[in-house]
């Protein structure tokens, strides 16, 4: 049913990813400013007429951006959102082999897709993992039902708790988003969820400090002060209780907010994004790398659904087209690697006129927010909880 998936994973440097977006949402959360639109009721033939106008234009998407790449080999897929555990499983299963055959040299790869834990949703996890999914990332955000309901979340602790149980049937890799920092939080009752994901059996955990978007509904209500996000203080002490919950259960850190349960367990797909790998981005708002004629692009598709279908017959999936100028590669390289346990190749910085003897790096090391080791530099425990700080100081 799934496949092992080797270590060290995809190489940056030739293989290419895809990212597939499916934009569509049960219910629009107040905190989410992804490109995310409402799902009508299943019944809405309109609707279902859209999705398979969309699930045709991802596919001519892949073949078009294929044709650009050539056949390299295929690092990962990852199916994002939205909720792409509301597509079709046979659309899934179509987009996979498309791209097994657009990107032949290819043997086991992580397949991930997100999926929200609701008992509808979990129904389709076996036919999911028939069609080619090893990896599912669930969407869990809370195990406290006052929690969810603040969240605006359509599923509670125990639908959550039963999705986990289903999911655990179908898949060897489950991996776990929360949100903390959340109004009226504690550390203890924090440190009960943590304590309870990591028994629930996850391999991943991704715990997110909720970001307040100022376009969302959670932005204009802080804006009208009717809730206030903790302190600073407060949000701290739920890093450090994160990071030592997980820490003491053997999950390393290996990204900011990524923390796995040993090398093989970390997201391979992620990891070569990181890294600088090439991604193809497909579906509305997609964004991906690629490096055409020598040049690493940044790619973004048309956000809106019928935009997107329509550019992808006219032959224009995407709104933005940009060649990256070398010190803007290796400024996206130093913002992605620092965030890792991996850091990023010196070279990068030297590119950008920083070198290690003099200021802001010298500084940045002296004061152990930085360290340098074997041509890279890395953020260390210290760096890595303000590294917007440090990265401010790095590159402004
Ligand atoms: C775009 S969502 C897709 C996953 C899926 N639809 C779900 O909601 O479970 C990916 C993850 O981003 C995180 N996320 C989205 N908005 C956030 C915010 N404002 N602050 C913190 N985390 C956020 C959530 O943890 C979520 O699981
Ligand atoms: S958090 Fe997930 S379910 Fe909620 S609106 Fe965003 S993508 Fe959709």
């Amino acid at each position: 049913m799934t496949e092992s998936f080797p270590d060290p994973g995809p190489d940056p440097g030739n293989d290419v990813a895809l990212y597939v977006h499916w934009p569509y949402c049960a219910r629009i959360c107040p905190y989410c400013d992804f490109n995310v639109v409402r799902a009508k009721s299943d019944k809405d033939v309109g609707r279902l007429e859209e999705q398979a106008a969309l699930v045709k234009a991802i596919l001519a998407d892949m073949e078009a951006q294929g044709s650009l790449t050539g056949p390299r080999r295929l690092a990962s897929i990852f199916f994002g959102g939205g909720t792409p555990s509301l597509m079709d499983p046979d659309a899934v299963g179509r987009v996979i082999s498309r791209a097994r055959a657009l990107f032949p040299l290819n043997g086991p790869i992580e397949i991930t897709l997100e999926a929200n834990p609701t008992d509808a949703e979990a129904d389709r996890f076996a036919a999911l993992a028939d069609a080619g999914v090893n990896r599912l990332s669930m969407g869990v955000q809370a195990l406290d039902d006052a929690a969810l309901a603040f969240l605006g979340r359509n599923h509670s602790a125990d639908e959550a708790r039963r999705a986990v149980a289903v999911a655990g049937r179908a898949f060897d890799r489950l991996s776990i988003d929360l949100i903390y920092a959340r109004p009226g939080q504690t550390v203890d009752g924090w440190r009960a969820e943590l304590t309870e994901a990591l028994d629930l059996g996850f391999e991943h955990v991704s715990p997110y400090q909720l970001t307040i978007e100022p376009t969302t509904a959670f932005g204009r209500a802080v804006a009208r002060g009717v809730w206030t996000p903790p302190d600073e203080d407060l949000s701290a002490a739920l890093y450090e209780t994160t990071q030592a919950v997980l820490g003491r259960a053997g999950f390393e850190a290996y990204e900011v907010s990524n923390h796995a349960s040993g090398v093989a367990a970390r997201s391979a797909h992620n990891l070569h994004v990181w890294r600088g790998g090439d991604y193809l981005g497909v579906g509305p708002g997609a964004h991906g790398r690629l490096t055409l004629g020598g040049a690493r692009t940044a790619t973004v598709a048309h956000r809106g659904i019928g935009d997107y279908v329509s550019g992808v017959h006219l032959g224009a999936s995407w709104s933005e087209r940009d060649t990256q100028s070398s010190r803007d590669a290796a400024e996206e390289r130093v913002l992605l690697g620092l965030r890792t346990v991996e850091g990023v190749a010196l070279a990068n910085l030297e590119v950008l006129g920083r070198a290690p003897d003099a200021e802001p790096l010298a500084g940045l090391t002296a004061d152990g927010f930085l360290e340098i080791r074997a041509g890279r530099v890395i953020a260390t425990r210290t760096g890595r909880p303000v590294l917007d700080g440090v990265l401010r100081a790095l590159l402004i």
